[in-house]
């Protein structure tokens, strides 16, 4: 196929599941642009459900005009093809960087994080949710800022395409919320945003395996294996914005993207407090709750011991008062007042208001491997 309507296309740029995307030029304009045209040998269900996500895409995306947002020009159908026309970028994509070099370098990894928070933010304001974040769509101009790419299945407030979509592609960058069919919102590509972090850091997938069954169950309960493992030279604050990110439910992450964004433009001073393992959504294992549960019932039992001994004392006329009352206890004496030392609840700052808890060690985290 040399010419499409009234394109001229000059190359492939990639194949999807709905069709072709190639290269192509406007001559009208003469200017390059991006042709998505939908492939009408699938079975007809199909091609119907893919025609109305390449709409879906057109009417998301037609919303947005943002720098790190892939622009669309046009929506149309030739000779029973419907197709998009799109901004074209010249960068290739991260799924493509990633392959050929491996991880990313870190302040190419917080320059890639911000802009995409950037994008997020926006689309988020508009109320489109993107939910296919992931490094193939992720593309880069030639002077490598990020657009974000395939609103394929996006969801507007009015779409009814919410079904259908949510069982679209890997679930590997999918927030816990969408694997299981809930309802969701901008949090879930804030979850997404963490995966594709994650594997720019690690150059792996923090939840892969070989069946979807398996990835799912990952994702609803494993935590993934430690950044600072496996990536020694990224910063802990970076760690924290990503495992924040990956928290396994919506109230744990950012509230928005644009307080990710945030904490990244603060780095090292970010107020995201060291992430342990709450913020990933790792349980307490049952050996935690098990020696807090006997200490909580150790202190007691010695406290309620204590003061028993000390009224027997105070019976009698020997000891003044303030030697009575241990300095961890209030004036009345009851050991229920005692409030938490402050180290315990960390009482949630600007981005959210969910308190988080400070949890014994996993077992899963250990010291770094040599390598
Ligand atoms: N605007 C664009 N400019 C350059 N390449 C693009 C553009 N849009 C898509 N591509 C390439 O085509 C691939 C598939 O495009 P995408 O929109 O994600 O389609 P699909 O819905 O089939 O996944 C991308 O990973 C990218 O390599
Ligand atoms: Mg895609």
């Amino acid at each position: 196929m040399k010419s499409f309507g009234p394109y001229r296309i000059t190359g492939e740029l990639g194949r999807g599941a709905m069709g072709m995307v190639y290269r192509a030029v406007d001559p009208r304009l003469d200017r390059t642009v991006a042709l998505k045209v939908l492939d009408v040998t699938l079975p007809k269900d199909q091609a119907a459900e893919y025609a109305a996500r390449l709409r879906q895409e057109a009417k998301s995306a037609a919303r947005l005009s943002h720098p790190n947002v892939i622009t669309v020009f046009e929506f149309g159908e030739n000779e029973g093809h419907p197709y998009l026309v799109l901004e074209y970028v010249g960068g290739g994509s991260l799924q493509q960087r990633l392959d050929s070099k491996g991880p990313l370098p870190i302040d190419k990894v917080i320059r890639l994080a911000k802009q995409l928070f950037m994008g997020l933010a926006y689309a988020h304001k508009h109320g489109v949710v993107h939910r296919d974040i992931k490094p193939a769509n992720l593309l880069f101009d030639e002077r490598g800022y990020l657009k974000i790419a395939d609103f394929g299945v996006a969801q507007l407030p009015t779409s009814d395409l919410t079904r259908t979509g949510a069982l679209v592609g890997s679930p590997r960058h999918m927030a816990p919320e969408q694997v299981q069919g809930r309802k969701l919102d901008g949090r879930a590509d804030i979850f997404a945003a963490g995966v594709v972090l994650y594997e720019a850091l690690t150059g792996i997938a923090p939840f892969d395996a070989d069946h979807v069954a398996a990835i799912v169950y990952k994702i609803l309960f494993e935590s993934p294996k430690s950044i600072k493992e496996l990536r020694p030279d990224a910063p802990p604050w970076l760690i924290n914005v990503v495992e924040r990110c990956l928290a396994k439910t919506p109230e744990q992450r950012f509230a928005d993207a644009d307080k990710a964004r945030q904490a990244l433009e603060q780095g090292p001073h970010s107020s995201v407090p060291v992430a342990k393992a709450a913020a990933v959504g790792q349980a307490i294992p049952l050996w935690g709750w098990l020696l807090g549960f006997i200490l909580v019932a150790a202190t007691s039992w010695a406290l309620t011991a204590w003061l028993l001994s000390e009224a027997d004392k105070a019976a009698s006329p020997a000891a003044p008062v303030s030697s009575v009352v241990p300095p961890a206890m209030d004036s009345r004496g009851g050991t229920g007042s005692v409030s938490p030392p402050r180290e315990v609840i960390d009482t949630a700052t600007s981005y959210d208001s969910v308190p988080r808890y400070r949890q014994p060690p996993s077992p899963q985290r250990r010291e770094p491997r040599d390598k």
